[in-house]
């Protein structure tokens, strides 16, 4: 039997009153997700500082009361943590595969967060919705990624992407494909906590003045 790791110190201080809740997320992807094989098992002792407080690290970029779409989710990263440490947004998880959709449904369940996350099993590009904030994380390269999420923004949407440390050269590689799209790119480090390790993000808004 996996134990669950031990919570940094700053994970509480982030959290707050929402703590409880994303510590069972973490037990729920310790035991569940390594059975289901969405978490390798060298994952489990990194699930704080590299899943849990990387995926929050770009909250404050996420206006009060958005509608957010995670493109993307995999085992529930980064959406499932926004949503418990943000509970004025909405939040759907867009996710393709039949054994992660399932898993994610049985989660946001568990963690009693269904009135406002929505697990949508389909494709990215085959959806049609419009979003206030599209995030993703570990999705594509930037070209792919904004074929698949620039349609889910809405007119003043931005879209978040948690990227590594090669997201300016990739913001550069793109730049004709950005341009034709009407988008802004702007590279920012961010991080949960001030002692928690920087996260670059990608973020992608209109070009135009609304
Ligand atoms: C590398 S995983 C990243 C998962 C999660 N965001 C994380 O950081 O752990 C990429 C995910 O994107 C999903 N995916 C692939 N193509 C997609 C598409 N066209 N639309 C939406 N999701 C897609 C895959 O099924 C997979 O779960």
């Amino acid at each position: 039997m996996t134990e669950a790791p031990t919570p940094p110190a700053e994970a509480e201080d982030v959290f707050g009153v929402e703590f409880e809740t994303v510590s069972r997320y973490v037990d729920i992807l310790a035991t569940r997700g390594l059975e289901w094989g969405l978490i390798g098992p060298r994952e489990v002792e990194r699930l704080w500082e590299h899943h849990i407080l990387n995926s929050v690290a770009l909250v404050d970029l996420i206006a009060n009361g958005s509608s957010v779409a995670d493109v993307g989710i995999g085992a529930g990263l980064p959406g499932i943590p926004l949503a418990i440490l943000r509970p004025d947004l909405r939040v759907d998880l867009i996710e393709p595969l039949l054994r992660r959709s399932n898993f994610l449904t049985q989660a946001v369940d568990d963690l009693g967060i269904s009135s406002r996350v929505t697990v949508r099993r389909v494709r990215a590009e085959d959806l049609r919705a419009s979003y206030d904030v599209v995030v993703c994380r570990a999705l594509a390269p930037l070209p792919r990624l904004v074929q698949w999420c620039a349609s889910l923004r809405s007119r003043d949407g931005i879209i978040l992407a948690l990227k590594g440390r090669s997201a300016a050269d990739e913001v550069a590689a793109a730049a004709t494909l950005l341009a034709r799209q009407h988008l802004r790119a702007s590279v920012l480090t961010v991080r949960a906590h001030p002692s928690s390790e920087p996260t670059t993000v990608v973020r992608l808004g209109s070009d135009r003045a609304s």
